[in-house]
């Protein structure tokens, strides 16, 4: 069976990361995005994966074939020259799907969860659906495509980024979508298309049948700067119990008053302190007495002697000399802050 992920955006809410790195591609405690949702369709006995790229598509030719051999999963680019949406996206995709007759699982590249793929397709064939979409209930739909299903799940409307006065539900689209091979003639030829926007509403005026499934265990979209640090230290804390025993997976260590995950060849120097959760790449350097508080730091940096970061994400190879204070910051890949610097966010 194979999948499609859907890893094309630009993921403009986490920049400056993304100027650099796509989305699918950012590290989620030391591991990209990407693995942990090649592992997730393995465990569920989807051993071919597509992924629809186009932003920095170059990184994924690049990165994506090692992952997917760590993941076991055999994997696919399917490229578009200019953005298509999440309709356009899976539409370009159709090459790779011809010859099945079997449905098709979709997942936007950019969430992290442990949904039960196996009970959602079973769920799908039950009612022989056209489409059948993953929920999780939230409590501020606001960000997120809100789904009004009536009792039987059955979709009665969608409303893409409610306002306040739209909100009359909780269960919104998780990004985690089973259709039928149909699918592909109901998205139409232009392009560039929504799923969510466009192609969902136009099946139900056609009285096409979409149904909600329900996921009630962990979920969360990693798209903005506050739900990507949520997301690293969610795993470190265990929360997403399907990757506590992944293969690979990331182990971290209690350190004094913190927990602490640093990856290959990191050097921590003496005096060191850790308070919360606090994850380093590979191959950094912390110099001697800094103290480092709930924050991420991307690899190839070095943090000189003295420093105290917290509350921060440090992009990759960044130089923050001896003797800083950096509080509830952003630093993009490569930034340099010179010695005795106070940055506050
Ligand atoms: N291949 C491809 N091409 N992928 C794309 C494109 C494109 O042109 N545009 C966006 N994507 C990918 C993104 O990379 C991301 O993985 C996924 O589609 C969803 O896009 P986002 O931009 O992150 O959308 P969102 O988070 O605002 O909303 C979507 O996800 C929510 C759940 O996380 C919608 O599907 C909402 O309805 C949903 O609630
Ligand atoms: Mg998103």
């Amino acid at each position: 069976m194979k999948a499609l992920v859907l890893a094309g955006g630009e993921g403009l809410r986490l920049r400056p990361f993304t100027l650099t790195t796509p989305k699918s591609m950012l590290p989620v405690a030391n591991i990209p995005l990407l693995y942990y949702q090649f592992s997730i369709l393995k465990k569920h006995g989807i051993n071919e994966v597509v992924v629809g790229v186009g932003y920095k598509a170059e990184y994924f030719r690049q990165f994506t074939g090692p992952l997917a051999r760590k993941a076991g999963v055999k994997v696919y680019l399917s490229v578009e020259d200019k953005p298509l949406g999440t309709g356009g996206g899976l539409r370009n995709a159709c090459g790779f799907f011809r010859n099945a007759d079997e449905p098709l699982v979709v997942v936007n590249g950019d969430i992290i969860t442990d949904f039960d793929l196996g009970r959602i397709l079973a769920f799908h064939k039950e009612r022989n659906a056209c489409a059948t979409i993953g929920l999780v209930k939230v409590s501020d739909p606001s960000a997120y495509g809100l789904v009004i299903t009536d009792a039987r799940m059955k979709i009665g409307k969608f409303v893409e980024k409610p306002k306040p006065e739209e909100m009359v539900a909780d269960t919104i689209n998780a990004g985690v979508y089973v259709f039928s091979p149909g699918i592909f003639d109901a998205i139409g030829p232009d392009n560039p298309v929504s799923l969510e926007r466009f192609v969902f509403p136009h099946l139900l005026e056609k009285g096409m049948s979409l149904n909600g499934y329900i996921h009630s265990g962990y979920w969360i979209d990693i798209g903005l700067i506050d739900k990507y640090r949520q997301a690293n230290f969610d795993i470190l804390d265990g929360k997403v119990r399907f990757f506590e025993t992944l293969e690979g997976g990331p182990t971290c260590e209690k350190r004094g008053e913190g927990k602490l995950l640093a990856g290959r060849k990191t050097v921590l120097k003496e005096g060191v302190r850790i308070r919360g959760r606090v994850i380093i790449g590979e191959n950094c350097f912390i110099g001697k007495d800094c103290i480092l508080e709930d924050s991420i730091i991307f690899s190839d940096s070095v943090i000189r002697d003295r420093c105290v970061v917290s509350g921060s994400i440090i992009g990759k190879g960044a130089l923050i000399e001896n003797d800083c204070v950096i509080d509830s910051m952003t630093l993009a890949d490569k930034s340099l802050i010179l010695c005795f610097s106070r940055r506050r966010g």
